[in-house]
C-alpha cells in the first residue's frame, strides 16, 4: 500500500527555496513539510509565518506545518491565512489541547497533535477522536539530520493500536531520521505518513530520491 512522503525542506538550501518548492511541486511527494521553531519550546529558531506564506504563494502540494512553538493556540488563524492545510501542535505545548484542536478543524484545515519521543502514546486516548493525524517524534525536535531513535517502532506499534481500539480514521506521522533502510519498517508497523529531510535534501538527486522512496510499500 502507497503512503504520503511529507519532505521537510528545513535542510534545503533557504538561498534556493523558490527552487525547492518547484521542485517537490514536480515530483512524487505528497505534502510539504514545514518545521516552524521559536527558540523555546525547542532550542533553535526555524522559519515563521512571513516565509509559509511565500511558500504558499507558489507550492502546488498541501503545506503540512510542525509547530514546534509554545502557545500555538495564538497562531492557528494567522498559519490558516499563511497557507497551512495541515496543521500539528505539540502535546507538550498545550494545556488545552481539546480546545487547540477545534480550533484548527472549525478552519478547516487537518488537526495533528505531536508527541515528544518521552512521551508515552497513553497520554492520546481520550484526544485521538479528535486527532486526524499524530505526529510520534522519532527525534527530540528542533534539528534535521538527527540519528531516528529505534525504541520508536515499539511506541508506534501502540500508538496504532489504540487508534485500532478506537475505531479512529487518525493518520500516523513520524519525523526525524527516517530513511530508507527504515521506511519500510516503519509502514509495516503501521505509519501513513512519512516525513523526510536530510535524506532527500543532501541526495544529489532530491527529486529522483523522493521517486525512489515513494517505491518503498507495506
Ligand atoms: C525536526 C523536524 C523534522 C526534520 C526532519 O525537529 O521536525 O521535520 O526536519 O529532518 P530529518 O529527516 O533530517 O531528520
Ligand atoms: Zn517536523
Amino acid at each position: 500500500m502507497s503512503y504520503i512522503l511529507s519532505p521537510s525542506i528545513l535542510n534545503s538550501d533557504f538561498l534556493r527555496l523558490s527552487d525547492s518548492i518547484e521542485m517537490l511541486n514536480n515530483s512524487e511527494a505528497d505534502w510539504i513539510h514545514i518545521d516552524v521553531m521559536d527558540g523555546s519550546f525547542v532550542p533553535n529558531i526555524s522559519i515563521g509565518l512571513p516565509v509559509v506564506e511565500a511558500i504558499n504563494s507558489t507550492a502546488k502540494k498541501p503545506l503540512d506545518v510542525h509547530l514546534m512553538i509554545v502557545n500555538p493556540d495564538n497562531y492557528v488563524e494567522r498559519f490558516y491565512e499563511a497557507g497551512a492545510k495541515i496543521l500539528t501542535v505539540h502535546y507538550e505545548a498545550c494545556p488545552h489541547l481539546h480546545r487547540t484542536l477545534q480550533q484548527i478543524k472549525a478552519k478547516g484545515m487537518k488537526a495533528g497533535v505531536a508527541i515528544n519521543p518521552h512521551t508515552p502514546v497513553s497520554v492520546l486516548e481520550e484526544i485521538i477522536p479528535f486527532t486526524d493525524m499524530v505526529l510520534n517524534m522519532t527525534v527530540n525536535p528542533g534539528f534535521g539530520g538527527q540519528k531516528f531513535i529505534e525504541t520508536s517502532l515499539k511506541k508506534i506499534e501502540k500508538l496504532k493500536s489504540l487508534i485500532t481500539k478506537m475505531n479512529a480514521q487518525t493518520l500516523i506521522q513520524v519525523d526525524g531520521g527516517v530513511n530508507s533502510s527504515n521506511l519500510k519498517q516503519l509502514l509495516n508497523v503501521g505509519v501513513d505518513v512519512i516525513v523526510a529531510g536530510s535524506v532527500i535534501f543532501q541526495a544529489p538527486n532530491p527529486s529522483a530520491t523522493i521517486k525512489e522512496l515513494k517505491q518503498i510499500s507495506r
